[in-house]
């Protein structure tokens, strides 16, 4: 049920999703192999943040099939939901992580899912699991900070850490939901970067929706774009140019897109 060889990561077939009578997203298809890295972007209200949450079953369309690392999350019950979830990472723009502990017990929150009781500071943890802790921060290169509090990071900082806690969950598919959003240009570029390595290091495919054109261009192998809860533009990075894009934000403008 679960097996992904040969398969694609993410198969979405003629999706559909409405909240209270309003079509979010309408007869979306959007297959990714494995390794590929998406910059899903559009205007705000486009339907981004609702199709991410579709991959991972947060949501659940009303028409159509989603099936993501082989699984329909419409199909699963509680349990294979929350090991569905548990393969697929998920970056949000609000970091989302304790700021009081240090960086090092915040990854290590990553792989609280997996432990059968509580834990209370680093060294409750097993020791390998510290040691892939300690490593996923030097990916992220914040080995040297791993005992700072995480209030006392920079945004960047911290979205490096929250990067490195899903790492450690060993997701097969990592989904970001505008992970730069709140980040001045220099750290946006650096998170991105660190992403992209990890997809190609890994192999993992990574749908992260983005607002910033020319990091999209710069970042993805693909860029997917959405407005009106339809996919508008589905093309290699490497044939889109900036303005093409940009035209896509500025129509979205003169024909009022919902928000
Ligand atoms: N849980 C919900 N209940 C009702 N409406 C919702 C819900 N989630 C999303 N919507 C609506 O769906 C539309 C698409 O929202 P979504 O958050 O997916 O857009 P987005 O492309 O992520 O926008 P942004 O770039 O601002 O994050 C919006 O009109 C939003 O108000
Ligand atoms: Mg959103």
């Amino acid at each position: 049920m679960s097996d992904t060889r040969g398969e694609a990561v993410l198969d979405l077939a003629h999706v559909g999703k409405g909240f209270g009578g309003t079509v979010v997203l309408d007869d979306i298809d959007l297959t990714v192999p494995q390794g590929q890295f998406v910059a899903l972007v559009g205007p705000s209200g486009a339907g981004k943040s609702t199709l991410l949450r579709l991959v991972n079953g947060m949501h659940l369309p009303d028409r159509g099939t989603v099936r993501t690392l082989g699984v329909d999350p419409a199909a699963c019950s509680r349990r294979e939901l929350r090991a569905l979830r548990s393969r697929v990472g998920f970056v949000f723009q609000q970091f989302g992580l304790v700021g009081r502990l240090s960086a090092l017990e915040n990854v290590l929150m990553g792989a609280l899912a997996t432990l059968r009781w509580p834990r209370y500071g680093v060294m409750s943890y097993p020791r390998a699991l510290r040691e892939r802790a300690v490593h996923q921060l030097d990916r992220v290169g914040l080995a040297d900070q791993r005992f700072q509090r995480c209030d006392t990071l920079s945004g960047g900082q911290q979205q490096r850490v929250a990067v490195a806690r899903t790492l450690l969950q060993r997701p097969e598919l990592i989904l970001a939901d505008e992970p730069v959003a709140s980040l001045d240009p220099a750290a946006s570029a650096m998170v991105l970067d660190i992403l992209k390595r990890i997809s190609v290091e890994d192999g993992i495919s990574v749908v992260c929706s983005l607002h910033q054109v020319d990091l999209a261009l710069s970042t993805a192998d693909r860029v997917v774009a959405l407005r009106s809860g339809r996919i508008v533009l589905d093309e290699p990075a490497a044939a889109l140019s900036a303005e093409r894009l940009h035209a896509l934000y500025e129509k979205a403008g003169a024909h009022g897109d919902r928000h």
